[in-house]
């Protein structure tokens, strides 16, 4: 069997007739922003399952426009903490009843998401079916994040819970959480079930994820969607990465809406007060690297992280913003790292194996490579492209990936759970020649 074919296989395996899981065990339900990039790699080979994907996780779309982190279309799966009783959703109205969800999000990545299946397929008769019936959907989404996510009405929208960056442990998030006071009285008791599927030193410590509770249960006191988390939320955080990706996205649907006849006033106004202040608030001189914003500290979180680099494919770095980013990458590669590290390479936080403290990630290295395209750094985005399929040809079709050349030598799998969705996709996407 080619890797190709198994890359396949793979996304067969976790394909649970309309919705693809992250891996069994270890994510047994639907991811939102792992369903778009899924999406992206079966267009390829079955565009249909593409359609499907998307549709289904649009069947867990809040009232209020938010679409959650996790649909958990299988209420059975009882090896993933926190569960659906855990979220307790409905302590807001508007919470689906046909699906049980998570309560919070994860990075909007459906309208770039809808953009390139159209590109690929611009005649195809159901593509363009689910794009004018997702298209309303993924502005009520982003429309939710302005109204909800946005209390200074900056243009650029605020997260709660680490878990929504999808960058989870990165050590960006290191001293909020740790500001956190974590007593008997404010968490409820619980028992995880990651650390029983894999390996402990691959994932976040104990410590964190205390406070990974306290969050959520701040969220679910606050019915998920209230002035008050803005408002009581130690951990209230303007995401680099986020807001560069709601960006992105909105650039493809206005797009889309205006080759579709669809107005595009509101998502053009939104656009424009988001790119307005989007350099001012994130681009930081001395670092001369794009970092996110602690708006409960007011200060940026002046660290060096992959989030940083998602800019570039949302076209918002100016030529020199581009080139002294694009000079660094080249420098980590040039030491000895597989592109690209998560996280800072000379920081003492740096952790080439520990999940978003230092390896390499799929659908990372997806948006990087087409954000340096983008400025026409061809050869460092092929470096991209290839140091991801040679990790993979090495180590299998992991979650994540070891950074370190020299430590890669020594290995013979990758990090985290196996047999991983949108390391496939990501694979199949870059093979192919759409
Ligand atoms: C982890 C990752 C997150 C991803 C999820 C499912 O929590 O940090 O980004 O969406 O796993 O793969």
């Amino acid at each position: 069997m080619s890797i190709s074919d198994e890359a396949r296989a793979i996304l067969n395996h976790n394909w649970k007739e309309a919705f693809t899981i992250p891996t069994s065990k270890l994510y047994p339900f639907q991811w939102m922003w792992d369903s778009g990039f899924v999406a992206l790699g079966n267009r390829h080979d079955n565009v249909e399952r593409s359609i499907e994907e998307i549709k289904s996780m649009f069947t867990g779309q809040w009232e209020n426009g938010m679409l959650p982190h996790i649909v958990f279309h299988s209420e059975n799966e009882d090896s993933y903490f926190p569960n659906h009783d855990f979220w307790n959703c409905h302590v807001n109205q508007g919470a689906p009843v046909s699906v049980k969800t998570s309560g919070i999000t994860q990075p909007p990545v459906y309208g770039f998401v809808l953009e390139s299946l159209l590109s690929s397929y611009p005649n195809h008769p159901k593509v363009i079916n689910l794009v004018r019936e997702c298209f309303p959907k993924v502005v009520h989404y982003h429309q939710f994040l302005y109204q909800y996510r946005d209390p200074n009405q900056e243009g650029l929208f605020f997260i709660y819970h680490p878990w929504e960056s999808g960058r989870d442990n990165s050590p960006i998030w290191d001293e909020v959480m740790s500001n956190i006071k974590i007593t008997k009285e404010n968490i409820p008791p619980y028992i995880r079930k990651d650390t029983a599927i894999s390996d402990n030193n691959h994932r976040p410590t104990q410590d964190k994820y205390d406070r990974y509770v306290f969050l959520l249960e701040l969220g679910k006191k606050h019915q998920y969607d209230g002035i008050g988390i803005a408002q009581e939320s130690p951990f209230l955080i303007q995401d680099c990465m986020m807001n560069a990706i709601l960006i992105r996205s909105n650039e493809a649907l206005i797009q889309i809406g205006e080759a579709f006849g669809i107005d595009t006033e509101e998502l053009k106004s939104w656009q424009a007060l988001s790119r307005s202040n989007f350099e001012s608030k994130f681009w930081n001189e001395d670092l001369a690297h794009f970092v996110s914003y602690d708006l409960r500290n007011e200060k940026q979180m002046t660290h060096k992280e992959i989030g940083g680099y998602i800019p570039l494919f949302a076209g918002l770095a100016s030529q020199s913003q581009a080139l002294s980013i694009k000079s660094y990458l080249q420098s980590v590669h040039d030491r000895g790292y597989y592109l690209c590290p998560s996280f800072d390479v000379d920081s003492p936080l740096f952790d080439s194996k520990r999940y978003w403290r230092g390896p390499v990630w799929p659908q990372m290295n997806w948006m990087l490579y087409h954000g340096l395209k983008k400025y026409n750094f061809d050869k460092l985005a092929q470096i991209v492209k290839s140091d991801f399929i040679e990790l993979v040809d090495k180590l299998g079709f992991y979650e994540y990936f070891e950074s370190k050349k020299s430590h890669v030598e020594k290995l013979t799998t990758g990090y985290g759970g196996n047999n991983f969705s949108w390391t496939a996709s990501t694979y199949l996407d870059f093979k192919s020649k759409i």
